[in-house]
């Protein structure tokens, strides 16, 4: 069978890279939604609902993920998008900034972003590191209308259309740390093996997608990240 050689590729991350860290997953036993329905803080019903309980949630998220540090999983992948002389796009459902401090640059956040708020009077992102729970004012128009810029149930994700477009143009796509349950990002897998890449998924256990790629490889994301991009840049 001829095999690409391989020169762009798409990693998508999720909760797993940063779980080394100290970052709950979401659906591990004890992960983040078990002490609360995500429909009690991850809905725009939610936050029309209670917004205190929703901006006292993630005033909660913002400050931990603050404390944490990135991990070696994380340092791969900015080694390999420094020296990956192809094109390289990592894609991550992860709304903690460990892949940009670990020196990722070619990254985007498709669920958000913790340390962003948006407010909702004039559309404005500005980068946040308090709380939100006092409604302090947005610093560009001065109302009280701040929410945190995280993608919330039945909200779009962000940049699709570039994540479509890295997509078609792969030669290979790695899934890291996802367990598949959250679309539209669970299905890249299958746009991007229907569009002739390679597909590779590295995850502590098959994710619900894994019959869909070419290759797993299961352990924690500091072991098989690191063995990975090891492998590639040595090829
Ligand atoms: P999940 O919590 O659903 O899945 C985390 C995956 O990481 C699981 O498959 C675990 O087996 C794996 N994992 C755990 N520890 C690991 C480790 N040390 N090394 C490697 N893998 C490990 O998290 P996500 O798939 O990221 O969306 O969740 C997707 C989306 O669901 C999130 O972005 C969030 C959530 O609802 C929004 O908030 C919109």
């Amino acid at each position: 069978m001829y095999v690409k050689p391989i020169r762009n590729i798409v990693i998508l991350t999720g909760a797993g890279v940063s779980a080394e860290s100290g970052i709950d997953t979401f659906r591990s036993e004890g992960g983040l939604w078990e002490q609360h329905r995500v429909e009690d803080v991850a809905t725009p019903e939610a936050f029309a609902r209670d917004p205190d309980l929703v901006l006292r949630f993630y005033d909660m998220r913002r400050e931990a993920i603050q404390t944490k540090q990135p991990n070696a999983a994380h340092e791969a992948l900015a080694r390999l998008d420094r020296e990956w002389p192809g094109g390289l796009l990592i894609v991550t459902q992860n709304v903690d900034d460990l892949h940009e401090r670990a020196g990722s640059s070619r990254i985007l956040h498709m669920h958000g972003e913790h340390l962003l708020a948006w407010c909702t009077a004039c559309d404005m992102r500005s980068p946040w590191t308090a709380t939100l729970i006092e409604r302090p004012p947005c610093p560009a128009c001065g109302e009280s209308a701040l929410r945190p810029d995280v993608v919330w149930f039945g909200e779009m994700p962000y940049r699709m259309d570039e994540i479509t477009a890295a997509l078609r143009g792969c030669d290979l796509f790695v899934s890291i740390g996802t367990s598949g349950a959250v679309y539209p990002a669970a299905g890249f897998v299958r746009q991007a093996r229907d569009l002739g890449a390679r597909t590779l998924e590295l995850n502590l256990e098959p994710s619900k997608g894994s019959a869909w790629f070419n290759e797993s490889r299961f352990g924690p994301a500091t072991k098989v990240v690191t063995g990975w991009v090891e492998e590639l840049l040595n090829r």
